[in-house]
């Protein structure tokens, strides 16, 4: 259905604004995080590992790196480690996405890829865009080779949808189960027409033939939590089910929901198909920088997770803007699950990166040169009181008396960002990664992490503590990604 001659002109012109790329002068480029070649990215999109390639699509604005009509950008890599950008797979470029190839995921079986997103589309008119005056398509393209893409094929369209919901519905995520396909979606349902009454939710749809699809199920919380569900996800651990979403409109509080929107996931049980039964959310990330992550299951059987490290609608800033683009996504993290809660842990591959390796002295103030990895280990018992002073700006502290895990920016290195804090009953190990402008911590073996965005004028790290800690550093020595 889409216009090849419009798609060429369209990709021409985004691989026009990405050869004028600044990036490769930014002192904060990321090292080893995906990122866009210009402009904004947003989510990660059709996950899979494909005939051996892993396969990473994001959403691209090209061409205003603070966001814009969204393409799906791509990139392919053998071993999550040294990326390939191949440039564009769709733009908006047909009636039914004219207005952003939006967030989706890909299916993989016999050997072809089937990619399902949302075609947003925007009517003019006098609308709000929320009840009115929006299509939310649901379309599929495929390829045999992951690098040839299909005409885009309508399946879904707003006359589908149950009728109490708005037009705020996206984000298909498609996996097989008991022989049968099926297909969640998140949304935003409205019943008496009022904005106060809008319920996040998630719709479930099943298929025989990957094309025709019923409605089966709407999944939702016990109570109203939040107005809109984006980016659900089913995810199976060992046979137990975790629902991924990312919600909007939870009320703030002090240890958990800080961020303008979270993402979380709910344990599932019973059938998500009929009835079910949803555990307590998690939040899967407790930093200033994580939102609508999707989850793939790759060809060994492990489940990774990757985020959008960024948020839209923030309040704090990127410096990065000044180079023309902004935001990444995170390292790819392995899930696994442990008394109910699921475990985040940077993939193995990762170790392929390290360059050096030193232990560190505590209460000494060391300098760094901006991409590197670090390992804290109690010893003996867990660790009462820490505090880790990074580049200056940056305190990470632990307090077993309070159980409060605080990450809190002393001045402008954060660039608006000010406090995150966190309830840990016990503090053992800490696993961070620092990348130029960003950092991920680890905590107890992947129970809790913090992700973030940072801007400093120097790498210097300090780990205060009295105890027995034992330590490790890393600097890492990525493969430059130039574009
Ligand atoms: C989440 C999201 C999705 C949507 C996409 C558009 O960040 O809002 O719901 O498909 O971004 O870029």
């Amino acid at each position: 259905m889409n216009n090849k001659i419009i798609e060429k002109k369209m990709f021409e012109k985004v691989r026009e604004a990405e050869k004028n790329t600044k990036i490769n002068q930014d002192p904060y480029k990321l090292g080893f995080h995906l990122m866009p070649p210009t402009g904004w990215l947003n989510d990660p999109n059709g996950l899979c590992q494909f005939k051996g390639v892993y396969h990473v699509f994001f959403q691209y604005s090209p061409f205003d790196a603070e966001g814009g009509d969204k393409f799906w950008g791509h990139y392919v890599s053998k071993d999550m480690i040294s990326w390939e950008y191949k440039g564009p797979i769709m733009g908006p470029d047909t009636p039914y996405d004219k207005d952003g190839v939006y967030s989706g995921s890909t299916f993989v079986e016999d050997g072809k890829m089937y990619i399902y997103y949302t075609g947003n589309v925007k009517e003019s008119g006098n609308h709000d865009y929320i009840t009115s005056g929006r299509g939310a398509n649901v379309l599929l393209v495929t390829s045999e080779d992951g690098e040839n893409f299909s005409d885009k094929q309508l399946l879904i369209t707003n006359e589908d949808y149950p009728s109490n919901y708005t037009c705020h519905i996206r984000d298909p995520k498609v996996w097989k189960e008991d022989g049968v396909y099926y297909m969640v979606l998140g949304g935003r349902e409205n019943i008496d027409g009022t904005e106060f009454s809008d319920i996040g939710k998630v719709l479930v749809y099943s298929s025989d033939d990957l094309k025709n699809w019923k409605l089966e199920n709407e999944i939702a919380g016990k109570e109203r939590f939040g107005y809109m569900w984006e980016c659900p996800d089913m995810i199976d651990l060992n046979g137990s089910k975790f629902l991924s979403i990312s919600p909007q409109g939870l009320e703030s509080e002090e240890f958990k929901y800080q961020n303008v929107h979270q993402s979380g996931y709910y344990p599932l049980e019973g059938d998500f198909r009929k009835e079910y039964f949803l555990g307590n959310f998690v939040e899967w990330d407790m930093g200033f920088d994580f939102y609508a992550p999707q989850s793939f299951v790759d060809e060994k059987g492990r489940v990774i997770l990757i985020g959008w490290m960024g948020l839209p609608d923030i309040d704090y800033t990127n410096k990065t803007l000044e180079y023309g683009w902004q935001h990444g996504l995170t390292l790819p993290r392995e899930l696994s699950v442990k008394d109910g809660i699921v475990l985040q842990n940077p993939i193995e591959e990762l170790k392929k990166i390290r360059k050096s390796e030193e232990e560190i002295e505590l209460n000494e103030e060391i300098a760094l040169d901006g991409l590197y990895e670090l390992e804290l280990n109690s010893i003996g018992k867990s660790i009462d009181k820490l505090k880790m002073i990074i580049s200056k700006g940056l305190e990470v502290s632990y307090d077993k008396e309070t159980s409060i895990l605080k990450m809190e920016f002393k001045n402008d290195i954060g660039a608006g960002r000010d406090v995150r804090k966190a309830k840990l009953q016990s503090l053992d190990k800490i696993h961070m990664f620092v990348d130029k402008s960003s950092i991920e911590i680890f905590v107890n073996n992947g129970k809790m992490v913090l992700t973030t965005r940072f801007y400093p004028e120097q790498y210097t790290l300090e780990i205060i503590a009295d105890e027995n800690i034992e330590s490790r550093l890393w600097n890492l020595a990525p493969e430059e990604m130039k574009f």
